[in-house]
């Protein structure tokens, strides 16, 4: 535009009326695309939820499942299959959430050379024998607070796009140097490198150079909005081939707090637990699951039933599962409509979003556990038997 001196008085030459038509077009291209991620947004954190529920059923009868003692090798085998397979499922499902939820991601301690360890060995499993891996780690520190699945995410999509950059192979590096207060992760390749004309674009969503089925042009769009949430940066340099350079801010000594979760042998307890939820899978196993710990349940599917409920036995109570997202009440209405029957109430909030706008708030005004889902018997009777003893 600033090509123009004089603007004649009539209006805009149409050079002008050109750029300006395409600004437009441009920003209508804009605000598609963020309605796009605004749909798949809300659809993804309905669908994750609804998933988190199913994955609370099928973990928590293959817990049950586990502990009985009359099944033999062949039942055992089969269920660290389906184990394993719902925990994928559920880390997916942790995937499509840490995209869309505005809150902040998981934080636990993630090393991440454990991490690009991880990836490394599952690449040199999977990809092209012609691509050859190579780690090189020289970063001292490498413990950085954040989401495990989500960062495991960030070095595989980047690791993913170095491989199809290689069709004809070459070197895939995951490197890591020390950077002041983070480390840096490098994934680099010896493929093609990206046109120039495309570099601005390649984190945009949907952008993909590739063939349809082939991508969906997500992937660096995930990646960057995982990489900023925790609050790092990613930087990109073509110079034979493409390298990748994610910037991670290091853990402070106290943030670190262990969270992969022992498969501890679970412990049993005793006492009234009344579990509000409004799916029916979800009371199925968790009534069985408290039975099995030595808990006696009581399972309602309405808030307002749970809450008539405990307003007239609260006595027998001695603590209370609120799921947070119900049709009727919000699980927020109904921890307070708890507390003003009784302020000493014990709850346990559950959900499948795992870090739900107002959990942190609850706690502080006295919620005793955020016990995520899906849950199998292990988390579910390490967290009562904590809330118990409190
Ligand atoms: N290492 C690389 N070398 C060359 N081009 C790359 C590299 N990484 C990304 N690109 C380019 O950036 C584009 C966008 O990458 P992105 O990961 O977002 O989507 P995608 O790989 O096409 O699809 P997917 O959603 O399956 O990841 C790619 O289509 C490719 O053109
Ligand atoms: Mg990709």
């Amino acid at each position: 535009m600033s090509e123009h001196s004089a603007a004649p008085a009539r209006g805009p030459s149409t050079s002008e009326a050109e750029l300006l038509r395409q600004r437009v077009e441009e920003l209508e291209a804009q605000l598609a695309q963020s309605q796009k991620l605004l749909a798949i947004g809300s659809l993804a954190g309905g669908v994750a939820h609804d998933f988190n529920n199913l994955l609370t059923a099928i973990l928590g009868y293959a817990s049950l499942l586990r502990e009985d003692a009359s099944v033999g090798p062949q039942v055992l085998e089969a269920l660290d299959v389906i184990e394993k397979a719902a925990e994928r499922a559920s880390q997916l499902t942790g995937q499509l959430l840490g995209f869309v939820r505005r809150g902040g991601p998981r934080r636990v301690r993630v090393d991440v050379h454990q991490t690009l360890g991880e990836v490394a060995e599952l690449l040199r499993h999977t990809i092209d024998k012609s691509i050859r891996i190579e780690t090189r780690f020289d970063a001292g520190a490498s413990h950085v607070p954040g989401d495990p699945s989500q960062i495991y995410q960030v070095f595989l999509n980047l690791a993913l796009n170095a491989r199809d950059a290689m069709p004809d192979g070459g070197t895939l590096t995951l490197a890591t140097t020390p950077a002041a207060g983070m480390v840096r992760v490098s994934v680099m390749d010896t493929g093609a490198g990206i046109p120039l004309h495309i570099r601005d674009r390649i984190f945009e969503p949907f952008f993909t150079t590739k063939d349809p089925g082939k991508g969906t042009g997500m992937g660096l769009t995930v990646v960057q909005s995982i990489v900023r949430s925790h609050g790092g940066r990613i930087e990109m340099e073509c110079e034979s081939g493409t390298r990748f350079h994610v910037d991670l801010p290091l853990s402070a000594a106290q943030a670190s707090v262990c969270a992969e979760e022992a498969e501890a042998g679970a412990t049993r307890g005793k006492g009234s637990v009344l579990v509000i939820d409004d799916e029916e899978v979800v009371r199925q196993v968790a009534a069985r699951m408290l039975n099995n710990l030595g808990y006696h349940p009581i399972c309602l599917g309405s808030s307002r039933e749970a809450i008539d409920y405990y307003s007239r036995r609260s006595r027998d109570i001695d603590m209370v599962i609120v799921d947070l997202v119900m049709p009727e009440l919000s699980g927020q209405s109904v921890f307070e409509r708890l507390r003003e029957i009784n302020p000493r109430v014990r709850v346990v909030l559950t959900s499948g979003y795992s870090q739900d706008a107002g959990v942190e708030a609850m706690m502080d005004r006295g919620a005793k556990a955020f016990l995520p889902k899906p849950y199998r018997l292990a988390q579910l009777s390490e967290t009562l038997a904590a809330v118990m003893k409190a």
